[in-house]
């Protein structure tokens, strides 16, 4: 108990690190007088932790200096760098490439000079992106590009200035400032998963976050990809759908409100709907597994981890049906709001 007396007035004279640590213990108690709770019961909400009882953030203070990709790559190019070029992490925003039919298509829309420097997507939608004005903007173009019709769809407004920044920075761009809606690379970054590299990580790996040889807790590894993963949540302090300079390590559901209420989660598509209900498992209630990885292998795109967990899992039903003895997948299909898909 020593260490919470220091709660309330006084907290807030004390440095970040001793604060941080009495939240951690309040959690713990929070946590362990729910606990016989919420292995009963229907509602998955009953009983549930408080999220926002662990850990830190940085909120409103801005990112960290980070060491970029081409960096890690300097040492790690040959386990990761070959998969990485594939991964739909890298390849989301990239080079349009002249002769692709994407950028053939958009080309009648723009002016004499005038440029297209990014494509953003995957197999459902692709969006045309330009520098913008000032450090770490682009503007996104409201025209977009159906992959399997391979036509054209055209919007009204043309390019958009402050659309990107706004409204999908946090997620598409790493290092993200909130105040500014810039960011500090265009893409995701190794920094938006394994957040800051720790030196002596190269003696002892583990001192990094993700590494399969260390043992991040559930929540740790949860707030990490839910922090772009959750496309129905806001930030507190901005309003905007993106987390405020989240850094990996923090707890994410300080900051960043989201609804796990069963009716709102019943009506996601299976895609977004899974991660909800593996957030909510691990954050409200206190699960350690399955996490995102146990069924992720990032690096090398593969799910192949999935096929071997307990088909007894409510998490199963949500993708997959159990026919007449037959174990097979619901088709569906993925839209998004904060996406515009
Ligand atoms: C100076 C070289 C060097 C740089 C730069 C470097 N690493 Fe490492 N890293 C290593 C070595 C050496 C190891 C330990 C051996 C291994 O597991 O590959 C390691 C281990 C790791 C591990 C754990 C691997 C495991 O198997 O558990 C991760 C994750 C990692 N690095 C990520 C990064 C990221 C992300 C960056 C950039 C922010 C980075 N590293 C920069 C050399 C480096
Ligand atoms: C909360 C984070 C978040 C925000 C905000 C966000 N996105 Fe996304 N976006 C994602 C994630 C995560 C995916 C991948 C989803 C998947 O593969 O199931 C994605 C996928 C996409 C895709 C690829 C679709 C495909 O698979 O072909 C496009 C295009 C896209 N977003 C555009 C946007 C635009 C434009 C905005 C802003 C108007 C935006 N997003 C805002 C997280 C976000
Ligand atoms: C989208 C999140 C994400 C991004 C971005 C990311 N990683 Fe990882 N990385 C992971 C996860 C998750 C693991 C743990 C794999 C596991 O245990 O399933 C991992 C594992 C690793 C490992 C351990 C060896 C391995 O392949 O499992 C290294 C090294 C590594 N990452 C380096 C990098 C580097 C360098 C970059 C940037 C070029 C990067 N990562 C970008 C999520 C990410
Ligand atoms: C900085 C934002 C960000 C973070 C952090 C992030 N993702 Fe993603 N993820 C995306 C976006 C954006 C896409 C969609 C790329 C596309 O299709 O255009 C994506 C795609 C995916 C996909 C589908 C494609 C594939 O490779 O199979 C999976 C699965 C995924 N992410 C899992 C994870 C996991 C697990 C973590 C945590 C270790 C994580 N992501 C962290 C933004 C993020
Ligand atoms: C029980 C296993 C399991 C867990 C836990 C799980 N996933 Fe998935 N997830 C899957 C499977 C299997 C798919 C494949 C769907 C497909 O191929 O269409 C999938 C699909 C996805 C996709 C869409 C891929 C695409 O190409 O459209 C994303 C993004 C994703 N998961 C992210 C996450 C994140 C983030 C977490 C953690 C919060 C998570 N998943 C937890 C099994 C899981
Ligand atoms: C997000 C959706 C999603 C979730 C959640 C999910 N699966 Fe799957 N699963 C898929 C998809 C999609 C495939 C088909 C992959 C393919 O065809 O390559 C699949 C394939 C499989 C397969 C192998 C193919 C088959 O039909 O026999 C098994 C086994 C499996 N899943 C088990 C599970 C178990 C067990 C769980 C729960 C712990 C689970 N899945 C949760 C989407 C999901």
């Amino acid at each position: 108990m020593a260490g919470l007396r220091f709660e309330g007035r006084e907290a807030k004279t004390q440095n970040k690190a001793v604060s941080r640590r009495i939240l951690i213990g309040a959690g713990m108690l929070v946590g362990f007088a729910t606990m016989h709770l919420w292995v009963q019961g229907q509602d998955p909400t009953k009983g549930s932790r408080d999220p926002a009882a662990w850990g830190g953030d940085h909120v409103g203070e801005g990112h960290p200096e980070y060491m970029t990709g081409g960096e890690c790559l300097f040492c790690h190019g040959k386990t990761v760098g070959a998969n990485w070029q594939k991964n739909s992490h890298a390849l989301s925003i990239r080079l349009p490439g002249e002769e692709s039919a994407e950028a053939k298509a958009l080309a009648p829309f723009l002016n004499e000079g005038a440029q297209l420097d990014y494509l953003l997507g995957g197999d459902r939608v692709v969006r045309y992106l330009r520098r913008g004005k000032g450090y770490g903007k682009v503007d996104l173009h409201s025209h977009r590009w159906n992959p399997h019709a391979r036509t054209l769809v055209q919007g009204k407004a043309g390019w958009e200035s402050q659309t990107f920044g706004k409204n999908c920075a946090g997620c598409h761009a790493t290092a993200v400032d909130s105040n500014s809606q810039s960011f500090s690379s265009l893409g995701i970054d190794c920094y938006a998963c394994h957040g800051e590299m720790n030196p002596g990580h190269t003696d002892d790996p583990a001192l990094m976050l993700l590494s399969p040889k260390g043992r991040d807790s559930a929540r740790v590894i949860t707030s990490i990809c839910a922090s772009c993963h959750l496309r129905t949540g806001q930030s507190r302090s901005t309003g905007r759908p993106y987390p405020n300079h989240f850094v990996p390590g923090d707890n994410l559901f300080r900051d960043f409100e989201v609804s796990f209420d069963q009716n709102l989660i019943k009506a996601l598509n299976p895609s977004d709907r899974h991660i909800l209900e593996n957030v909510r498992g691990v954050v409200l209630n206190g699960r350690e597994s399955p996490t995102c990885l146990s069924c992720h292998d990032v690096h090398r795109s593969s799910m192949s981890r999935h096929e071997k967990l307990d088909k007894n899992s409510k998490l199963c039903a949500t993708c997959h049906e159990s026919k007449s003895g037959k174990w097979t997948v619901k088709t569906y299909e993925v839209h998004s709001n904060v996406c515009g898909y």
